[in-house]
């Protein structure tokens, strides 16, 4: 640290991470961390420790923009523990040659679980028939208690069909789902291989009957799913956001889902999170709601951990890290 005469490079992590992650750094790094597992770091400290930091190892919730990376003059590294890094002002970090690492591939098969698990609970309303059991509303069987839509045999539309989307299309298989995808550039691989469709994004929406966004949150895609979008679904269709909050307009995709326009939502990202208890979604019986966890198993939230360190020590000791996004 400042001021004890030793050369080692710093490296501060915004949030409280298991010590097996981060012990490969200890050796040649100062390690800083944050306090808190579950509290983001507040802005003023993040800004002050990025001051001396030579590497951020940085979660979605910090806001990684220009006036940090001004104030950031040591800095050589923001590693970002996700795939998604939407939080990060790119074009600055790049002005200042700054490197910037995410953890793709490794959370590939885990997201892509959590994505078909919303699909399926909001399919068959699992969350709102165990909130009733618990609530202890179970009086009998009922002929059409908790009557959900059927997957197996349904047609799925991918919107966004990266690694994440094309592990939901393979899964989708195993139910003898039809697939449809909707990307920037289209996947002959995807096609030719799995037989996997490409459809506009009107096509895709009408002809659905699960929708499943898995795009990145950028300047193309914020928005994208609006009243007008949510206007071509059937209303036995089900959306299932399992990449950004921004990319579905949140209100409209509210009064969709109350004027039966569309049958359900299964959401695991908001426009704002966490997500205000007060949040009109959350009145609404069918929607199913996560708090982001899409890669969250033990051994992916690991593997990802170890692709930042490594890209870490890789940037500080003069190597070219693996997973530049810049
Ligand atoms: C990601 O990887 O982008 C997730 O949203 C956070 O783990």
């Amino acid at each position: 640290g400042k001021g004890t005469g030793d050369m080692k490079k710093t490296v501060y992590i915004t949030r409280k991470l298991p010590e097996e992650a981060v012990a490969p750094l200890r050796e040649s790094f100062n390690v800083d961390m944050w306090t808190s597992e579950d509290e983001p770091v507040p802005r003023g400290v993040l800004l002050e420790k990025a001051e001396e930091a030579h590497a951020l190892w940085t979660m979605l919730s910090e806001e990684v923009d220009r006036e940090l990376l001004e104030r950031a003059k040591n800095l050589e590294i923001v590693s970002q523990l996700a795939v998604g890094y939407n939080n990060i002002d790119t074009e600055a970090a790049k002005e200042h040659g700054v490197t910037v690492t995410n953890t793709p591939g490794v959370l590939t098969e885990t997201t892509a679980d959590l994505a078909f698990t919303l699909m399926l609970a909001a399919a068959r309303r699992t969350g709102q028939a165990e909130r009733a059991l618990r609530a202890g509303e179970w009086k009998s069987w009922t002929p059409m208690g908790f009557t959900g839509q059927d997957i197996f045999g349904a047609t799925l539309g991918i919107v966004g069909m990266g690694r994440i989307g094309e592990g939901v299309a393979r899964r989708a298989r195993g139910f003898d789902m039809n697939v449809l995808y909707h990307n920037r550039t289209r996947k002959p691989e995807a096609e030719s291989m799995h037989g996997f469709r490409y459809a506009g994004l009107d096509d895709l929406l009408r002809q659905s009957d699960f929708v499943v966004v898995l795009a990145p949150l950028t300047d193309e895609t914020r928005g994208m799913i609006g009243e007008r979008e949510l206007g071509l679904m059937k209303e036995t269709a089900v959306l299932v956001n399992a990449a950004r909050g921004g990319i579905v307009d949140e209100e409209a995709l509210c009064d969709a889902l109350r004027n039966g326009q569309i049958w359900a939502a299964g959401l695991d990202v908001f426009e704002e999170e966490p997500i205000a208890q007060d949040h009109p979604l959350l009145e609404l019986p069918n929607v199913t709601a996560l708090p982001h966890i899409g890669s969250a198993s033990i051994e992916t939230r690991l593997a990802m951990m170890k692709l930042n360190a490594e890209a870490i020590a890789d940037r500080l000791e003069g190597r070219t890290p693996d997973n530049r996004v810049v």
